[in-house]
């Protein structure tokens, strides 16, 4: 809204001291006519961070960092440009005056939407440590979030009553009007009866407040406490608030993000949060939709890559593409975006939750890069019978894309990296083939202590038939078969201590501690063997499947190495996606490493 004159910058650059600037975070020391320090902007041991006083003027020789005492203060803090300049102004205490009437009545309006939004959190905040608010405080106890974590985010609660937040505002002094205009009053709708009275927006929710990058609230996502719909409720746009020009929990997380220089993007309220509880403080939230291209642009005021967190489903990929779409024209040399893929049904809330921060390092840490995504998707998004006219479709779809990249250099460098790779060495890394040990220990343990199962139909044979990955598992598989399946009515004990004897102990320990705990839960107490049998059976026919499409695994991936070999795309794609949702059906039950 400020518009900063020539001579306003003039007077912060000569009124401002870079160098106090910039010793307020690192150590400056004089060096002749300039100050030498160890550079804010990247990691170093040596001092390569010059600053040349007289000029106002920043240098650093080892990554290139340079600007003056307004970047400076941009970067390091990761503010915009009229935000550096106002806090300068601040600093210096220059006063940067308002245009002419209008714009300053325009500014005052504004001001007291602030103030009614900021009374209005503050009341929220109240309400849910009040009597009313109780369910709603216990609600996010039950979710795990703590006072300090509601006072952190503000957290609030609104009563569920037409017009508590009204009368609260009324009694602050703000007026009817003012308060409809924050969007936290719906306007009483005139009917054939006559007019109706002004409203609460918000009633019976959970009340997460959105700030602006200065940390003021502008608006709110308010979510119910049972089931029922819309399950968040937002604020309409406002003149304070424009829907997908904010990021949730920016505030809080910004100074985090300089910092770990890196930032996570996810879908809701709730996933920055947990993602906070759990350490991860550098999270923001695109609130619901596919980030935008101003959210694109904040994200990389704060960090170079951006991780997006994608839902691991269809829908994930859907949001993938449309920011694919907005971000390629405003790429530029060394500023991109990461994509991160959850499992499918999680989000980061539920995945920390069920799985721990553990699992969601896993997902940061398989992240993939911009232009990997961007050759995936044409890869493996569409189905083609590989004529020449659809494989010169993908190549010119690829190109279309590419040639939405506005920045020349970073065209360029695209063109190049799309068509000289090949994909043979990035569709293992997506099928992450697992290790399927436990069910093999399983599939043995099971035998080892119900004997009887060596009399039920073809089982023996089934284990005879079988050749485990593992070789030491393996020779253990021949053991136990040759052993019990010759003689009759041995128990369990004695066949530990054969096997123990032949020395299978180490290995047997190792099985027990990895499978009891598991196959415990499935057996339950003392099983009849009808139900030991269905739980191997069951265990087998996972594992064969597996051991069946394995195969069929190493077959696709041999005909899709080393290039696109374009007559076996569509089958191969059908088949990757395939093998994929059965070995993820399959993993989701399994604890294997
Ligand atoms: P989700 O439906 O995934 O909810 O929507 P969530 O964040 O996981 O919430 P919990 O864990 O069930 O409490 C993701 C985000 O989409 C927006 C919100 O910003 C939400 O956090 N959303 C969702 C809405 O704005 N309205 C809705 O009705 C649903
Ligand atoms: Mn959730």
């Amino acid at each position: 809204m400020a518009l900063f004159t020539q001579s306003i910058l003039d007077e912060i650059s000569s009124r401002v001291s870079l160098v106090k600037i910039v010793n307020s975070r690192v150590r400056l020391i004089k060096r002749g006519r300039n100050y030498l320090g160890l550079c804010p902007f990247h990691n170093e041991k040596t001092p390569s961070f010059t600053i040349n006083e007289d000029r106002g003027f920043y240098y650093c020789f080892g990554c290139g960092a340079k600007g003056n005492v307004i970047t400076f203060e941009m970067h390091a803090r990761g503010l915009n440009f009229p935000e550096a300049v106002k806090s300068l102004a601040i600093e210096a205490g220059i006063k940067i005056p308002v245009q002419n009437s209008k714009d300053r009545e325009q500014v005052k309006e504004t001001k007291s939407l602030y103030d009614v939004m900021e009374k209005a959190c503050d009341f929220f905040e109240k309400e849910l440590y009040s009597l009313s608010g109780r369910y709603a405080l216990e609600y996010l106890k039950q979710r795990g979030i703590d006072d300090k974590t509601i006072s952190r985010f503000r957290i609030g609660f609104s009563p569920n009553k037409g017009s508590a937040l009204k009368q609260a505002l009324i009694r602050f002094g703000v007026s009817e009007t003012l308060a409809i205009k924050t969007g936290l009053l719906i306007a009483p709708k005139v009917s054939a009866q006559g007019n109706r009275e002004s409203s609460d927006f918000f009633r019976g929710r959970v009340m997460f407040p959105i700030t602006d990058r200065r940390g003021r609230v502008i608006a709110f996502g308010g979510r119910i406490i049972k089931n029922g719909k819309p399950k968040y409720l937002n604020s309409p746009d406002t003149t304070l608030y424009h829907k997908g020009t904010v990021l949730y929990g920016m505030i809080q997380a910004r100074e985090s993000i300089v910092k770990a220089g890196t930032v996570i993007v996810c879908e809701g309220y709730t996933d920055v949060i947990t993602l906070n509880l759990s350490g991860f403080d550098y999270a923001v939230a695109s609130m619901g939709t596919a980030v935008t291209e101003q959210q694109i642009e904040l994200l990389w005021q704060m960090a170079h890559e951006p991780i997006i967190c994608l839902d691991g489903d269809v829908s994930g990929q859907q949001a993938a593409a449309k920011i694919i779409n907005r971000v390629l024209p405003l790429l530029k040399p060394s500023f991109s975006l990461r994509f991160a893929t959850l499992p499918v049904l999680e989000d980061p809330d539920s995945l920390i939750r069920s799985q721990g921060s553990i699992a969601m390092q896993r997902v940061l840490s398989s992240s993939v890069s911009l232009s990997k995504l961007l050759r995936y998707q044409e890869l493996f998004s569409r189905s083609t019978n590989g004529t020449p006219e659809q494989l010169a479709a993908i190549k010119d779809d690829l190109i279309k894309k590419v040639n939405g990249i506005t920045d020349r250099l970073v065209r360029e460098k695209y063109r190049k990296d799309i068509f000289s790779r090949t994909i043979s060495g990035e569709v293992l890394p997506i099928l992450r083939p697992q290790a399927w040990r436990s069910q093999e220990r399983q599939l043995l343990l099971l035998v080892i202590n119900y004997q009887e199962l060596f009399e039920i139909e073809d089982i023996a044979e089934r284990l005879g038939n079988l050749k485990f990955d593992d070789s030491d598992l393996d020779k253990l598989r021949l053991e136990v078969l040759n052993h019990c399946g010759n003689c009759d009515n041995i128990n369990p004990e004695d066949v530990y201590r054969y096997l123990r004897s032949c020395g299978f102990s180490q290995i047997l320990d190792c099985i027990i501690k990895a499978e009891i705990q598991d196959l415990s839960i499935q057996l339950g107490p003392s099983p009849s063997i009808d139900h030991v049998r269905e739980i191997w059976e069951d265990i087998f026919n996972q594992y064969h499947l597996k051991r069946v499409l394995e195969v069929e695994l190493q077959q696709v991936v041999q005909q899709v190495a080393d290039d696109l070999r374009v007559k076996n795309l569509d089958r191969s794609t059908k088949t990757l996606e395939y093998i994929n949702a059965q070995l993820s059906a399959m993993t989701r039950n399994c604890n294997d490493v």
